[in-house]
């Protein structure tokens, strides 16, 4: 398959070393915003990881080339459904994934099942910790705003998270859930949920080695994607 590389920062440079060792081409590296829709018109299918700013417009030049696109830049969600609407208004592919790793998408189940579980066990607290390098754009990342959904759509004694940066402070109500977003060097990712009582403490995590388990997830999705229009996540890929 011939791959079109939106991005090639940290995340584009692992996925061509995953791509280029699964047998396919890379047909681009477009690593800036100033580049032209007719330059993916020979690619199979694009993968996008770039910043929160730049995905909608990378999104619309996909969708004018015609080709699929896998998109794994967070923080530009506001606008997923408009974008989602035009790719089936229009017959475009869109693929997104607010984490690509396998690991972390069981972690998304396990996540949701606890949560239910917890609506018996009012003793105990919810809370989340997610950590990642320093040039991190966004917070609390897009995974941890994933995992905080799933307990908010679970969990009947949350009603919506509060994103704060490690020390910052705000006024937190019984029905918030609390993320607590870390930036130190060399994380690629950790997530952890805690459950807190009095006399115990339940944690599920998460911890990214490397950035393998994303990039892996990305080429596993444009290999998924080929020939198929419409919206897609990693539910429809992993059949979870
Ligand atoms: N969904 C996931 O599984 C997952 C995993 C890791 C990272 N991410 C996200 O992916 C994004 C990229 O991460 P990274 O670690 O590779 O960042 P990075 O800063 O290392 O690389 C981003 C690259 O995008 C380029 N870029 C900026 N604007 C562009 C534009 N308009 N068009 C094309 N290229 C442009 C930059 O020059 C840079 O090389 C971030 O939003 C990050 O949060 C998602």
């Amino acid at each position: 398959m011939k791959i079109a590389l939106i991005g090639y920062g940290k995340m584009g440079k692992t996925i061509e070393e995953v791509a280029i060792s699964k047998g396919h081409i890379i047909s681009c590296r477009l690593d800036s915003s100033d580049f032209d829709p007719s330059e993916l018109a020979n690619s199979d299918v694009a993968i996008e990881f770039t910043q929160p700013d730049a995905a909608v417009s990378n999104i619309l030049k996909c969708y004018e080339a015609n080709v699929p696109i896998i998109v794994g830049t967070t923080g530009w969600y506001d606008k997923y459904e408009v974008l989602s609407k035009k790719a089936r208004e229009e017959n475009k592919a869109l693929f997104t994934a607010t984490n690509f790793s396998i690991g972390v998408n069981i972690l998304f189940h396990l996540n949701e099942k606890l949560a239910g579980i917890m609506n018996n066990f009012s003793e105990y607290k919810v809370h989340m910790d997610e950590t990642h390098h320093l040039q991190k754009k966004d917070h609390p990342s897009g995974t941890a705003v994933t995992l905080a959904e799933g307990i908010i759509n679970s969990l009947n004694r949350k009603k919506k998270y509060i994103g704060l940066l490690d020390g910052q402070e705000a006024e937190i109500s019984a029905f918030d859930l609390q993320i607590i977003s870390k930036r130190q060097p060399d994380i690629p990712g950790y997530h952890k949920v805690t459950y807190e009582s009095e006399i115990d403490e339940i944690t599920i995590s998460h911890n990214a080695k490397n950035r393998q388990g994303f990039a892996q997830g990305a080429v596993l999705a444009a290999e998924w994607i080929k020939g198929k229009t419409g919206v897609f996540g990693m539910n429809d890929l992993l059949n979870f």
